[in-house]
Formats: C-alpha cells, structure tokens, sequence
C-alpha cells in the first residue's frame, strides 16, 4: 500500500476523539475480495421471481411457490419483481435516510447505540478490532415508538417527522411483503400456508438495518461488511444501482455478484428459517464490497418472530432417510443471545452450534 493513502484520515467514518485511517480498515489477506463491486456474470447470478399474477389460479399459485421454493434451496437468495410496494414509499425512505447520513458526525452520534444492544447509529464499530467493516449503519426496531424516540434525538423539530413517518411506512410496507413470501414458501414445502408467520405477531422484535458504504480509497483489501449469515428468518434487502452484494457459492467455492435490478427487492433465508425448514431453505454467506468512487445505500429488514417461538421443524419435512432432524430444537430468544453475546457474525458459525451431526458443518475455518 502506498504509504500516503495508508496515513490517510477517514473522516466519513470517524468520531472526533478518535481519528481513524485507511490502514486501520485494512482486512486480512485472506478476506481480500478478488470479485469487485461491479463484476457480474451474465448467467450466473441469483434468480429473478415475479409475484405478478399470483391471485390468478391455484395452478398458477402453487407453481410460483414451487419456484421460490427451488431458487431458496440452491441460491439462498432471489431477486423479487412485481411486488407491489409502491415507489413512492421507496423514494421517500432513501431521500430521508439520505439526509441523515449526510448530517455532520457529531450530529448523528446524538442517535448512537448505547449499551449492549446493536441499535441506532453506529460507524466503524471499534468493538471488532480487527477487520473494521467500512459502512455507517443505523439499526431500529420496528416499533413506531423507537423510530420517534431515534428521530427526536437526532433532528430538530421540523425535520423529526420525515425520517420516522418514512421509515414506519417502509417497514409496514416490506413486512407485508415478507409474510406474503413466508406463506408462498411454507405453500412450497406443503405445510400449511402460515407455518411460519402465525407466530409473527405485533408484539415481535423485527428490525431494519440500513447500511451507508462510502467511497473507499481501497476497495481491493477492505470490506462493507465480511462474509455472514443473516440469523433471521427472512431479509428483505433493498439495493441501489451501485452493486457490492456478493454471495457465496458453496458448489464451487465462489463469490458472486448480484447485479442490481430497478424496482426489486433480494430476498434471502436466513438461519433460523434454514433450521426451521429442516435445510430444504438455505441460509447462504454473502458480504458487501467496496468502491471507489460512490457511497452505496442498502437496506435490511429482518423478519423474526416472537421470543418463545420453537424453531423445531414440522414432521412433514423429516424422515430418517434421507432427511433426518438436522437441528436440535431452539427458540428465537435463545438464538439471538447467542448472536448478541458473540458481537459479530462470522460466516455460519451461529447455527453450526444446533447442529445434530457435527460432520455436517457449515462453516470451515
Ligand atoms: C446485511 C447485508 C448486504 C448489503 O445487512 O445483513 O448482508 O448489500 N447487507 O448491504
Ligand atoms: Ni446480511
């Protein structure tokens, strides 16, 4: 690295007692991306599912849910077309989310996580010590209460409103988004249409995570966030134009890029749907890459249900040959302490711990 840039201060990401530079964000070698940000591959990348037409007939019905079915059991992931959140509810959430990100340090650390818990505003997370992911992120929960609490600390008054009408609007919007794609794929698997989301009721813990990348003077040895699961049931991640996702390829031990897609969603399992669903759906590794020139905005909303829900998957999925109980049975409260005790996702060690066969690990350090 070239001396000059390595002494670099990072000002987007750092606080004023604490003064960071570009080789504090440097990775280990081995986490080095080799696929850049805008690196795709015409035909190997996640498949595109339309919910259009899906009132239409029963045949119809069951087929697409066959095929969301089959894109969450090889790819973990999809990109979701035709479905239905309005644009303008999109706009207004990335305008908002904008003007905050775009407010002076000291500003938005009136919003930062305090405590134990992973909630409101942080930049370079200095817990993690090494391996500094490059990305501010502001992390709520759904609850409107916690978005206008967030937004009164950080606006004055006549800018509060905006963010938190924006982003309760948002979340309501992609949480119905969310249940319509957990009652298609619980229809995919033959279980009865809300399996998974009868237990997902107001009183849950969903979140939204809302990540700004900026530009990075070194793109090649850092990273927007490392390889990780996500431990939830369901992300609904919404992308801008920019690309950075990359998801795993375990078949061949390859990084792929997901090319971003006007008016989509990506979609993808997370871990404890892959228990609950016995490993038919996939909870893949993905991350975030870097470039040069422009920030990039992604947004994460992460389905959960309530605390005391036991993710122990339903007899239609098991038999003893060739699909016997993979996961011993847990309860979302459980596993998200684990998350919350281990401070950082790395790969897919999280759901490893439930495993029943250790030979069937997922994650090899
Ligand atoms: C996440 C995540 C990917 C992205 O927030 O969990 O994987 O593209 N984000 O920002
Ligand atoms: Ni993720």
């Amino acid at each position: 690295m070239e001396p000059q840039l390595e002494q670099e201060h990072v000002e987007s990401l750092s606080h004023d007692d604490h003064k960071l530079c570009v080789k504090d964000f440097v990775w280990c070698e081995d986490e080095w991306p080799s696929v850049k940000h805008d690196d795709f591959v015409d035909g190997d990348d996640i498949p595109i599912i339309s919910l259009c037409g899906s009132s239409e007939t029963d045949e119809r019905y069951d087929s697409m849910c066959q095929d969301m079915v089959a894109a969450a059991q090889k790819w973990g992931f999809f990109k979701l077309v035709d479905h239905g959140v309005s644009q303008e509810i999109i706009q207004d959430i990335i305008d908002r989310v904008n003007e905050f990100f775009d407010l002076p340090m000291q500003q938005k650390l009136k919003g930062a996580r305090t405590g134990n818990l992973p909630l409101g505003y942080s930049a370079s997370n200095l817990d993690y010590g090494q391996n500094l992911p490059w990305v501010e992120i502001l992390q709520l929960l759904r609850s409107s209460q916690h978005v206008e609490e967030f937004s009164q600390k950080v606006f004055d008054y006549s800018k509060r409103r905006g963010l938190s009408n924006a982003l309760i609007k948002y979340m309501k919007a992609v949480e119905e988004l969310g249940i319509t794609v957990l009652e298609m794929l619980a229809h995919g698997l033959g279980l009865v249409d809300d399996f998974f989301t009868r237990s997902m009721t107001e009183d849950t813990n969903m979140m939204i995570r809302i990540n700004r990348y900026p530009p990075c003077p070194l793109p090649e040895k850092c990273l927007g966030l490392g390889s990780h699961s996500d431990p939830h049931t369901l992300t609904i991640l919404l992308q801008d134009q920019v690309g950075g996702l990359q998801v795993h390829r375990d078949d061949d031990d390859r990084w792929v890029g997901v090319r971003p897609l006007a008016n989509s969603f990506v979609i993808n399992i997370g871990d404890t749907l892959e228990a609950w669903s016995n490993g038919r759906l996939r909870s893949v590794v993905h991350r975030a890459v870097l470039n040069k020139e422009r920030n990039r905005l992604s947004m994460a909303y992460f389905m959960s249900p309530t605390n005391a829900t036991k993710i122990e998957s339903p007899p239609q999925l098991l038999d003893p040959e060739p699909n016997p109980r993979k996961y011993a049975c847990f309860t979302w409260g459980e596993f998200k302490m684990e998350i919350l005790k281990q401070k950082r996702v790395v790969g897919k060690t999280a759901l490893d711990r439930y495993l029943i066969d250790l030979s069937l690990r997922n994650w090899k350090e």
